[in-house]
């Protein structure tokens, strides 16, 4: 490896990651959280102000006049009771960090330790401590309180079990999907259930719809563009021998392309309407928009696997290889700023781990500093691109075309 970040600070990093797993707090309610991380930029003595009340911001000065390099963090927690046995488990009844949260956080701190002992930063640096990423809200309400004043590009990273610790994954393009919800009330004629032609049975008309809809991905959907139609909810009925005259259907839509998103929804929302036509049930859609997904820019994934090459050398640095659908709220950054989005390989040793939000979700400590590393360098990278003039902002980005590389 190309770096190695000193064992003092690789122990504060390890000691804070473990003080916030014990106490995780949910989206918005991050008070204890935000007073820890305040206390720790306290320490190295870097200026910090807070946005929306959870919100931590601190700047690193550099290059006068320049604008900002943004390292992001997101700090909240998960309504999940934890099961991992870990001696640091949550003391917060049904509350985990159980996405490596407290993680990512403890690598921001590490790479602002790492960043002010240095001094003298091309650019400035902005260090974003931002509540509610679970909620898909946080990124946007910062934003609307001006956490992106004077910023020219952003970085983040996830934790990632998927990969073992030392590995980066830098991709170009799409690496998170939209995440969009909707929620279909069928009203029919309730009816008994031996005199099925004097109703319309909801349920009958609801089982169309989740099967019709299916269709949309495989029928209508580029294969070579993923996208996802899932529904995670359907209650009708209450009791075996009446027929229902209400349904609800909810579930998610995922597409990584713009476009393909606006297809779905149209879809479903023609198919189920058709549906009830067909069938003379009231129907209503209701479709809510949630995350974008994350489109790394080029310029940035460029300085992004140049850190990368520099901190965990060129055959530990990989590309995502396939589409992740999850959905991440950095997204709303990216669509207004450069920036790149990478994972870190974080696989605990001797296990295939357990997925992100689960009970037993747990991730390698020996990964943090190569993140907090990462982040360092990265910021240092594209600071000093910014300075050099080689990173105009107005140059580097492209607002999302549509266009999946
Ligand atoms: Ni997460």
């Amino acid at each position: 490896m190309g770096q190695s970040v000193e064992s003092a600070v690789v122990e504060r990093m390890v000691a804070i990651r473990r003080d916030l797993h014990r106490y995780p707090e949910l989206s918005w309610q991050e008070f204890q959280t935000a007073e820890r991380i305040s206390a720790a930029l306290h320490e190295l003595e870097i200026p910090q102000r807070r946005l929306m009340g959870t919100g931590v911001v601190a700047d690193l000065p550099g290059g006068d006049g320049l604008a900002a390099v943004a390292l992001r963090a997101d700090i909240d927690a998960l309504p999940i009771q934890e099961e991992t046995g870990l001696p640091f488990a949550s003391a917060n009844d049904g509350v985990m960090h159980a996405c490596g949260h407290d993680g990512h956080t403890s690598i921001l701190l590490g790479a602002a330790e790492l960043l002010t002992r240095e001094g003298d930063l091309p650019a400035p640096v902005r260090l974003i401590f931002q509540p509610a990423e679970e909620k898909g809200a946080g990124a946007k309400a910062l934003m609307e309180a001006g956490v992106l004043e004077n910023v020219a590009i952003a970085f983040a990273g996830h934790l990632d079990r998927h990969f073992s610790t030392g590995i980066l994954v830098v991709t170009d393009g799409a690496v998170s999907a939209s995440t969009d919800h909707f929620k279909i009330c069928v009203t029919g004629q309730g009816g008994h259930a031996a005199r099925p032609h004097e109703t319309i049975d909801a349920v009958v008309v609801g089982s169309l719809i989740v099967t019709a809809i299916q269709t949309i991905v495989s029928r209508e959907i580029d294969p070579t563009h993923p996208s996802i139609v899932t529904v995670g909810r359907f209650e009708a009925g209450k009791v075996p021998n009446v027929i229902a005259g209400q349904a609800e259907l909810e579930g998610t839509i995922r597409a990584q392309d713009p476009q393909v998103r606006e297809h779905l929804k149209k879809s479903i929302r023609r198919m189920a309407e058709s549906i009830g036509q067909l069938h003379q049930a009231g129907l209503e859609v209701e479709i809510t928009d949630g995350t974008p997904p994350v489109i790394n820019t080029p310029n940035a994934t460029a300085l992004a696997r140049r850190a990368a090459v520099e901190v965990v050398g060129e055959e530990h640095v990989r590309t995502l290889g396939r589409a992740n659908m999850g959905g991440e709220d950095f997204a709303y950054y990216l669509a207004e700023i450069p920036g790149c989005y990478i994972r870190f390989g974080a696989r605990p040793p001797g296990s295939s781990g357990f997925a992100a939000h689960s009970s037993r979700f747990d991730f390698d400590e020996a990964a943090l500093p190569i993140g907090a590393a990462w982040m360092a360098e990265v910021a240092r990278r594209a600071g000093a691109a910014l300075k050099n003039g080689d990173l105009e902002v107005s140059d580097t980005f492209e607002r999302v075309s549509g266009v999946v590389p």
